[in-house]
C-alpha cells in the first residue's frame, strides 16, 4: 500500500536498514524503516490517513512517525540528497538520492533496502556488498571518515558483531581504534552514550561486547578504574547464571542492563558514579532513583557478608526497597556462598505477608499511631522467621508488643 501510494505521488519508497538486513538473515525485526524519495511526511499522512493511524510529523527534517491504532510503528523519512556546494550553483544530485542515504549509513549489513513501488515491488537493492559481507560475516564501514562523522558507531560495531556473532573488519577495526586513539568518544553526546551501552548491556552476548570494549581501549573513557579482571569477568559469569535462573523460576523480563551496569561500574565510588552519570545526561530524578538503589544494593551486600546468622527477617529487610535488577546485583558482589538465601528471597521471603493489618490493629481496640507500623513490621520479621503462624498468632503477638511499647515509655 505504502508504495502504491508513494507511485500516486510520484515518489519511490524503500524499506532499509536493520529490518532487510534481519530478513536477509532471517532474524525477526519489526522495526520498519521506510525511506522516501520525495516528502516522506506527505506520504506517512497519506498513509496514516487511510489506515486511521496517528503522525507525528517532524518538517524540519521530513520525517515522521506513524503510529497504527495496535501502537504498531512505521518510521518515514526523506532520502537525504548531497549536494555539490558551488556557490550560486544550482544543486547537483549526485547519484540516486536512495543511493546516497544508503552510502551515509554505519556499516554495509545496514544498507539494503527493498523497493516498495508498485512495478518494481521486492526489488533488493545492494550498492554496497552488504549480502557478500552478510556471508563473510563481516562488520565493515563504508567509507574512512564512518566513525569521526559518527564516533558511537564505535559502540555500534561492537553490538552487531556481538549480536550476529561477526568479526569487525581488519580495515574497520583499523579505524575504530584510530577513532578511539582521537578520543572521539569524548565528542559522543551523553544520552547518545548511554543507550549505545544500554543496547550492549542488553545484548545476551554482552560480556563479550565489554571485553571488546576492553580490548579496544573504550571502557577507560567512562573512568580509568574501570578495568575487567578475570575475577570481574567471573562475577558477570555468575550474574547471568542467576538472572538465567530467575528467567526460568518466573518468566518475568527483568530489566537487566540496570543489574549488568551497576556490576560493570561497580569499582566506582559515589563520585565516581554521579560524575558517570552526569556525563551520561541522566535527569536529577533519574540520577537520584539509579544512585540510591545501586547503595542500597552495595550496604546490603556489606551487611551480608558481616552477618554470622542469616534469618528470613534480615533477608527481607536488606531487600525490601531494592528493586529486583539491584537485588541481583547485590548477590553479584556477595556471591555464591549466599545464593541460597537470595533464591529462597525470590521464590519465597520476599511474597511473605501478614494475615492482619491496621484495620485490624483498630478493631483490637488499638488507637492509629506510629506505632503501627513499628507493631506490624516487628510482626513481619517473626512472621519471616517462624515465630509466629497464624492469624491468631499474630493477633497475640500485637497485643504483647503493644504492651511493651508502652511499657518502654511507662514503666
Ligand atoms: N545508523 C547509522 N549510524 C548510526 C545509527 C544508525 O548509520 N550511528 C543507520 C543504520 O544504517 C541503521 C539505521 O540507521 O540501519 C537505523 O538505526 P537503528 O534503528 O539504530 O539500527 P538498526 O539497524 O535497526 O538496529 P537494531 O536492530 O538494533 O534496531
Amino acid at each position: 500500500e505504502i508504495g502504491e501510494m508513494a507511485q500516486e505521488l510520484g515518489m519511490n519508497a524503500y524499506v532499509v536498514g536493520g529490518f532487510v538486513r534481519d530478513l536477509i538473515m532471517k532474524i525477526e525485526n519489526y522495526d520498519i524503516d521506510i525511506v522516501v524519495e520525495g516528502d516522506a511526511v506527505i506520504l506517512a499522512k497519506k498513509y496514516a490517513k487511510i489506515k486511521g493511524a496517528k503522525v507525528s510529523a517532524h518538517y524540519k527534517f521530513k520525517t515522521a512517525v506513524v503510529i497504527m491504532k495496535d501502537d504498531f510503528r512505521i518510521d518515514f523519512a526523506t532520502a537525504r540528497i548531497e549536494y555539490y556546494d558551488f556557490p550560486a550553483a544550482a544543486p547537483v544530485v549526485e547519484d540516486s538520492s536512495i543511493k546516497t542515504d544508503l552510502y551515509r549509513r554505519d556499516f554495509t549489513i545496514n544498507t539494503m533496502a527493498i523497493k516498495l513501488n508498485k512495478d518494481e515491488f521486492g526489488q533488493l537493492i545492494d550498492y554496497f556488498g552488504a549480502q557478500s559481507d552478510i556471508r563473510d560475516k563481516k562488520i565493515r564501514v563504508l567509507h574512512n571518515l564512518s566513525f569521526v562523522d559518527d564516533p558511537s558507531r564505535i559502540f555500534r560495531a561492537i553490538r552487531f558483531a556481538v549480536r550476529f556473532n561477526f568479526e569487525i573488519g581488519p580495515h574497520t577495526e583499523r579505524l575504530l581504534k584510530h577513532a578511539v586513539n582521537l578520543k572521539l568518544i569524548d565528542r559522543i553526546v551523553g544520552q547518545r552514550l548511554f543507550l549505545e551501552m544500554k543496547y550492549i548491556l542488553s545484548e545476551k552476548d554482552y560480556i563479550k561486547a565489554l571485553k571488546m570494549l576492553q580490548d579496544y581501549e573504550v571502557l577507560k573513557f567512562f573512568h580509568e578504574n574501570i578495568y575487567l579482571s578475570k575475577d570481574r569477568l567471573e562475577d558477570f559469569e555468575y550474574l547471568e547464571k542467576l538472572l538465567n535462573w530467575f528467567n526460568i523460576q518466573f518468566k518475568k523480563e527483568l530489566e537487566v542492563w540496570k543489574t549488568r551496569f551497576s556490576l560493570l561500574f561497580h569499582p566506582l565510588k559515589v563520585a565516581g558514579l554521579q560524575k558517570l552519570m552526569t556525563r551520561f545526561e541522566f535527569t536529577k530524578s533519574y540520577k537520584k532513583h539509579f544512585l540510591t538503589q545501586i547503595l542500597k544494593a552495595r550496604n546490603a551486600a556489606i551487611k551480608f557478608k558481616k552477618q554470622k546468622v542469616i534469618q528470613p527477617s534480615f533477608v527481607y529487610n536488606q531487600f525490601k526497597e531494592v528493586e529486583d535488577e539491584f537485588v541481583f546485583y547485590t548477590a553479584a558482589i556477595i556471591g555464591e556462598k549466599y545464593e541460597e538465601y537470595i533464591k529462597d528471597y525470590f521464590l519465597r521471603i520476599k511474597h511473605v505477608s501478614l494475615e492482619i493489618n491496621g484495620d485490624t490493629l483498630i478493631s483490637l481496640g488499638y488507637k492509629p499511631s506510629k506505632k503501627f507500623k513499628v507493631v506490624l513490621e516487628k510482626l513481619l520479621d517473626m512472621k519471616l522467621d517462624g515465630i509466629i503462624k497464624t492469624m491468631e498468632d499474630e493477633k497475640m503477638m500485637a497485643k504483647k508488643i503493644f504492651e511493651e511499647l508502652s511499657c518502654e515509655r511507662d514503666c
